[in-house]
């Protein structure tokens, strides 16, 4: 048999979490606390295959449009999920990195999320980038605020700007570029996510609805990325 080729790097859209509740008759909060259940299965699993990064998707800087009880509930969950989850990351060799922008988090939420990154800072095993108020646009922006400061305080030219001081100022420093990036709930689109991370990533679109993604659905997209032939512009 031929060994499979694990991607190093996985990003996940986590989308229908919605649609899951209403199918059910359950408000959408309901979906998302399901939806928290899976992200609890799908880390575990991507750790025990050999994942190095995984990179979640939930909560987009779009997202705030969203009713403020479904805001509020979403983020609670995140927060609620750090606190439980935090001594096991550590115990798993997790390192947790919240990625996105943090100015519009509460006093409580971003404590805990200091804490966890305390915490699992010298773990080695695998790092659990967490999406939160995150845009790659967003991203890319606050990168090129930071690196235009460095040329206006004369510490670089512009000509000193590549792709690895790109890299440097973005969240995911030290997570390489996305392998794969997987979007369940049947939409095929990017939505602003990994928008440099992703510049080569293979795409896995599943019509599987993320409270319903279990490790055979994560299979099935690592076994896809496993059978594609990645050329990088160049030819095989
Ligand atoms: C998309 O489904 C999902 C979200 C915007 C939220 C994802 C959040 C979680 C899974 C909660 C827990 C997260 C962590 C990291 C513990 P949707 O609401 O857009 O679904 P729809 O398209 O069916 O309406």
């Amino acid at each position: 048999m031929q060994e499979l080729n694990i991607p190093k790097h996985i990003g996940i859209i986590m989308d229908g979490n919605g649609r899951w509740a209403q199918a059910r008759n359950m408000n959408r909060t309901s979906g998302h606390k399901e939806g928290a259940k899976a992200v609890r299965k799908a880390i575990t699993h991507a750790r025990e295959t050999g994942i190095k990064v995984l990179t979640l998707y939930a909560f987009s800087t779009e997202n705030w449009s969203r009713p403020a009880q479904e805001v509020n509930a979403i983020m609670d969950m995140v927060g609620r999920y750090l606190s439980a989850e935090t001594e096991t990351m550590v115990k798993n060799g997790i390192k947790m990195k919240l990625i996105g922008d943090k100015s519009r988090f509460s006093g409580s939420l971003l404590r805990t999320i200091n804490e966890s990154e305390e915490k699992t800072k010298d773990c080695k095993d695998m790092i659990l980038n967490i999406a939160l108020n995150y845009g790659g646009r967003h991203e890319l922006i606050r990168a090129m605020q930071s690196i235009a400061s460095l040329v206006k305080d004369g510490d670089i030219l512009p000509g000193d700007i590549n792709e690895e001081l790109v890299e440097k100022h973005l969240d995911t420093y030290g997570s390489g570029d996305c392998d794969l990036i997987i979007r369940t709930g049947g939409e095929k689109r990017i939505s602003n996510f990994l928008m440099w991370q992703g510049a080569y990533s293979e795409l896995y679109f599943s019509d599987v609805l993320w409270p319903d993604f279990d490790n055979e659905e994560f299979d099935k997209a690592i076994n896809f990325y496993s059978s594609r032939q990645r050329r990088f512009g160049g030819l095989k």
